[in-house]
């Protein structure tokens, strides 16, 4: 994934890159570097770890240049090691690259550049080693980074500098790049919190823009070498809410404020939803498209569009292909993206461009939100937290809204969407908070959990597996309850612990197939809306109708955060993930 951040102009660059680049660490943590112009030459600093750790090592708070670009990486074609690390330099050293993207064909490059070193195991390096190869025949670095392009294969967005000049080149394919205009000097970027503290006007780059920033200005041409013409927009959103408001990490912080972003609903213009509804009544067939946390609301959704009479399918970005001989023209596509940018449902829109396709998005800056024909923003703040929680229920909620609605069953949707609001303060309560913790410090000290569930449940026990697996490392596996007994019930012995989740409409199957699990001793933890015998540790959630499943899922990712904290791990940066999965 990676972020990338740089500026030129006539301010010292260093406190704005420092800041910003804090902000991209949700990209990759893995490692962090930076390059800057100085009086003698290109200087460069790199290593593992975390942004903070980096910029407190080489004391990069402390360095002045009016020309810099960082990186943070999350690493796709090498180990973690400070030699992988960006910025990536030619033999000389007198070229910087910064990459966020994959050169498919760097192995076939690389044997091409036999003449020249390489230091790293990055698929990157092949592009500064073009670059070098191409000035030394002549030429701007411009043309030399058009050059690199052109050779290179697979989505790539890359930004180099060389010894000595005043200059940044960008290239944009595939992986984003913003450029930020402010009054002393611009920024180029692959995300707008990085530097939305600093100016609020930008320009989003499209693939094949070769982009140029100096002290005194930028040009965007394309690879014709015609002067893009690309508007200018206004960031309206608000991303300088950074603190954790007293909370020791944004997970909790987030899970926390889900009380006070559902009762926002209430309050909200629901009008994209209306306008959305009726297209769905004009579909054949709807897909909801979503990758991690956010099929598990795409299967939410089409679950309850089934239920609703609306012929809904969820399927995964990675799938599209598969199914794009199916697909009709007269099919709506609704695209369900915390950031907007995951990579994956990026490449598949060409399969979808005649099709009329929804957002429900949380970032209106972001690619998808500028891709569909109706976006719908869940409007759930900036989420900064790896794990994806309040996005979770939010957009879960806008899509069973909108199934409702598009079903003629408005007033029941806002009825139960009031009562969730209410009731929703039950959960956080001293006697459900305390037998989550009892469960946590059971879990803790496990290797493997299950989490069962039927139906709607089912979506609750993936999302809840996901959560847990992502946060405390503890192998956590989604089952149906009634799939549970056609083999994966010989993993049940003495001491293996079950989470399950039980609501009203699954109760009475869902118990009689946990007393197969306690017939083999199996201990169950079971999130419900009311007591059983068969729970050893009981956790209640109230009930709010087509709702009742948002307090399920609260409840799981208290659990996981519980489990996480207890074993001693940061939720916010877990380990091998990013925020935002931007290479396919
Ligand atoms: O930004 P998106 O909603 O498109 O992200 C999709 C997944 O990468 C994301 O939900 C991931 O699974 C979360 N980290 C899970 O908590």
């Amino acid at each position: 994934m990676c972020g990338i951040i740089a500026y030129n102009g006539r301010d010292d660059a260093m406190p704005y890159l420092v800041d910003g680049i804090r902000n991209l660490e949700y990209r990759g943590y893995d490692s962090c570097g930076c390059a800057f112009q100085s009086t003698n030459g290109i200087q460069v600093r790199k290593d593992v770890g975390r942004v903070d750790d980096v910029i407190r090592k080489y004391q990069l708070d402390g360095e002045h240049s009016n020309t810099a670009m960082f990186h943070t990486r999350w690493a796709t074609n090498g180990p973690v090691s400070v030699k992988n690390a960006h910025p990536i330099s030619d033999c000389t050293g007198e070229i910087a690259v910064v990459h966020n993207g994959i050169v498919e064909n760097w192995a076939e490059l690389k044997e091409s550049l036999s003449m020249h070193k390489f230091r790293s195991d990055t698929d990157t390096e092949v592009i500064a080693h073009i670059v070098e190869d191409r000035l030394n025949k002549g030429g701007t670095l411009r043309e030399a980074a058009k050059y690199a392009y052109k050779n290179i294969k697979g989505a790539s967005s890359f930004l180099v500098m060389k010894s000595g000049s005043d200059e940044i080149v960008a290239v944009k394919h595939g992986s984003p790049l913003v450029l930020g205009l402010s009054k002393n000097g611009h920024f180029i970027s692959s995300d707008i919190p990085s530097f939305s503290a600093y100016t609020n006007k930008v320009i989003y780059l499209h693939d094949g823009d070769l982009v140029s920033i100096t002290k005194s200005g930028y040009s965007i041409m394309n690879m014709a070498h015609v002067k893009a013409a690309h508007k200018i927009s206004y960031i309206k959103t608000d991303y300088t809410e950074n603190d954790r408001s007293g909370f020791k990490h944004f997970m909790i912080k987030e899970i926390m404020e889900q009380p006070r972003l559902i009762k926002q609903i209430v309050k909200s213009d629901i009008s994209a939803l209306e306008k959305s509804a009726s297209v769905l009544n004009q579909s054949k067939t709807v897909y909801l498209v979503g990758a991690g946390t956010s099929f598990h609301v795409a299967l939410i959704g089409a679950h309850n569009m089934r239920l609703n009479g609306i012929n809904a399918i969820a399927i995964q970005p990675q799938d599209a292909k598969d199914y794009s001989k199916v697909f009709k023209k007269d099919d709506v596509f609704i695209i369900v993206s915390q950031s907007g940018e995951t990579a994956d449902i990026i490449s598949m829109l060409p399969l979808i461009k005649e099709n009329k396709k929804l957002g429900i998005l949380n970032s209106a800056e972001s690619t998808l939100a500028r891709a569909v024909d109706i976006p719908i923003f869940i409007n759930a703040g900036h989420e900064k937290g790896v794990a994806a929680t309040k996005t979770f229920t939010l957009s879960s909620i806008y899509l069973v809204l909108l199934s409702m609605f598009a079903s003629g069953n408005k007033e029941a949707a806002l009825r139960d969407l009031r009562l969730l609001s209410l009731n929703i303060y039950n959960l956080f309560v001293p006697s459900v908070l305390s037998s989550v913790s009892k469960a946590a410090s059971i879990l803790k000290k496990k290797t493997d959990v299950f989490y069962l569930g039927k139906g709607l449940d089912y979506a609750i026990a993936l999302e809840g597996a996901l959560k847990m697996k992502e946060v405390s490392y503890l192998h956590a596996e989604a089952i149906d309850t009634a799939t549970f007994r056609h083999g994966p019930l010989a993993l049940i012995s003495n001491g293996a612990f079950a989470v399950s989740i039980v609501s009203r409409e699954t109760k009475q199957d869902a118990i009689r197939n946990l007393r197969e699990v306690k017939a083999r001793k199996g201990k169950i933890i079971g999130i419900s809306y009311e007591n059983s015998d068969v729970f050893d540790i009981f956790i209640k959630v109230p009930e709010a109708g087509n709702f009742s499943f948002i307090q399920q899922a609260i409840v799981t990712q208290l659990l996981s955060y519980k489990v996480s904290v207890l074993r001693g791990i940061d939720p916010d940066h877990p380990r091998n993930l990013a925020k935002s999965v931007t290479v396919k």
